[in-house]
């Protein structure tokens, strides 16, 4: 197998895969399909991999159908003669036969592919025919890669009874990099803290490290405030209109307004349907389309309440469009006449509570996941929130990090509270303990569950003694959170 080449960071498993693709025996699967959002690294590994093995890589753009049959003649007389001039296509059909005669063997990458099925709808059609017992891929060598990043798209070339449905023999896609990957991406694994809060806002998008802020990495959590002043709030860098160009690119999006004040009541913390509805000022039915659509691009997501499955709450995928829609948008004309560090200063509070401390939470739950067998004995089914409602004070309880076990639905494995900018005392594990009990009345399973307090700035003495006193209380610090 091919080795993966020293500048691809991590991404073991997908190029494992891709290598094993592009280099299966002919006859072993012909049609592969790439997906993810935009900015994770699905050119950067295709066009490696074509490097590698060898084949023509064809990165398709807005154009109609004309000109970008033109330009795919010019790309594939390139790739033949390496030189100017181009061959006339006057369709794709004839398209797809010359690219086949010409690069019979080793790997043919079509890049942006939405964009060329959105210009011309019959192209699936078109390379279903092709790649069947007759077509023009038959008896050659060749191995097509279909690559994209509209992900309603890329979801239809495949669903239903599109035409190139059960013909892939290989659909990856590249997801974000996990907050250990991200940490050590951007160099600060040994600095726990400064990785919860690049992760608050660049995530796992490896691009955001690279071309977006020209590799400028803050050696230290005290250089973090200089840091975000210099780049993401800085309109002279290529990531300060990042968060604005993701949702203007996702093509569905025809008003962003909307989908803009979605996003925003859901990081303001409104993020049940009705309370998303509510920061509207519109019907809850009025809603469902837009949170349809920032659902299919992988933008939101929705997750069911750990102890009522029929209630949810989205939330922010992108870590970066929760930073722009919590901190960045409120003080955008600031930001634009230059002032960050004065807009920083602002934010400060709700960068805590609104980016920082549901980033967070994710990363507890992450860390859990990973680690249950370990810390509780048992496969988890599920760890997610959940909201403990308790009739005595009319109040409700919220758990950061409830984790179910995987064979019995109704059996708590553990209770967490997350917090990241306060230490954690012992009113925290009161609360873990007074929910535990809620939910045994309820009729939960709550004999073994571990109470666990994730703690971003530590915990007090008390806290420490009573966990001391009890096996079934956990105090889960930075440092552990990053497996050191
Ligand atoms: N595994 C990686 N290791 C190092 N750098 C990476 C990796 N993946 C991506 N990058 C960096 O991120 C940049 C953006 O990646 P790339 O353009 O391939 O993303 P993409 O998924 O094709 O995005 P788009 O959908 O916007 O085209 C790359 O040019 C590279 O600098
Ligand atoms: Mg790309």
């Amino acid at each position: 197998m091919s080795a993966k080449p020293d500048k691809v960071f991590a991404r073991d498993k997908e190029w494992e895969a891709l290598t094993r693709f592009a280099e299966a025996e002919p006859g072993h699967g012909t049609l592969g399909v790439v997906s993810g959002r935009r900015r994770q690294g699905k050119t950067f590994l295709t066009s490696a991999l074509v490097e590698q093995v060898g084949g023509f890589f064809f990165a398709a753009n807005d154009d109609t159908e004309t000109v970008a049959l033109r330009r795919f003649g010019e790309a594939l007389a390139l790739h033949v003669g390496g030189g100017a001039g181009g061959f006339h296509l006057p369709s794709w059909d004839q398209a797809i036969r010359q690219l086949y005669q010409l690069v019979p063997r080793g790997l043919i990458v079509i890049d942006e592919f939405p964009y060329l099925s959105r210009a011309s709808p019959g192209l699936p059609s078109l390379l279903q025919i092709a790649l069947d017992p007759r077509g023009a891929a038959h008896g050659t060598a060749a191995k097509l890669l279909l690559c994209g990043s509209a992900m309603s798209a890329m979801g239809d070339l495949l669903a239903g009874n599109a035409p190139l449905r059960g013909r892939a023999s290989l659909e990856l896609v590249v997801k974000p990099f996990d907050y250990l990957t991200a940490a050590r991406f951007w160099s600060c694994e040994n600095d726990p803290k400064l990785a919860v809060l690049l992760y608050s806002v660049v995530g796992g998008t490896p691009a955001y490290r690279r071309q977006f802020v020209g590799d400028d990495v803050p050696g230290s959590a005290e250089e973090f405030d200089a840091w975000i002043v210099r780049t993401v709030l800085n309109p002279t860098v290529p990531l300060f209109r990042e968060a604005r160009y993701l949702l203007a690119e996702e093509a569905e999006l025809r008003d962003p307004a909307l989908y803009h004040s979605v996003l925003s009541a859901i990081a303001a913390g409104n993020n049940t349907r009705g309370g998303i509805a509510g920061y509207l000022g519109r019907p809850s039915t009025h809603i469902g389309h837009p949170l349809v659509v920032l659902e299919d691009s992988q933008l939101i997501t929705r997750e069911e309440d750990a102890f009522a499955p029929a209630k949810s709450t989205y939330r922010i995928c992108e870590p970066l469009i929760a930073f722009y829609e919590g901190v960045m948008r409120r003080s955008w004309s600031l930001l634009e006449q230059g002032l960050a560090e004065h807009a920083w200063r602002l934010s400060a509070e709700r960068f805590r509570s609104q980016v920082v401390g549901p980033r967070f939470e994710e990363i507890c739950r992450d860390f859990t996941m990973r680690n249950a067998p370990e810390l509780f004995g048992d496969l988890p089914g599920r760890v997610a929130s959940g909201v403990v409602p308790d009739p005595a004070g009319r109040t409700r309880i919220q758990i950061d990090v409830a984790v179910l076990s995987a064979f019995e639905p109704k059996k708590v494995l553990s209770l967490g509270e997350a917090k990241w900018g306060k230490v954690m005392g012992l009113r925290h594990l009161q609360r873990l303990r007074r929910a535990r009990d809620l939910l045994a009345v309820k009729g939960f399973d709550t004999g073994d569950a571990k109470l666990v307090c994730y703690g971003g700035a530590g915990f007090d003495e008390e806290l420490r003694e009573a966990a001391g006193a009890d096996p079934r209380v956990l105090l889960v610090g930075l440092e552990r959170l990053y497996g050191r």
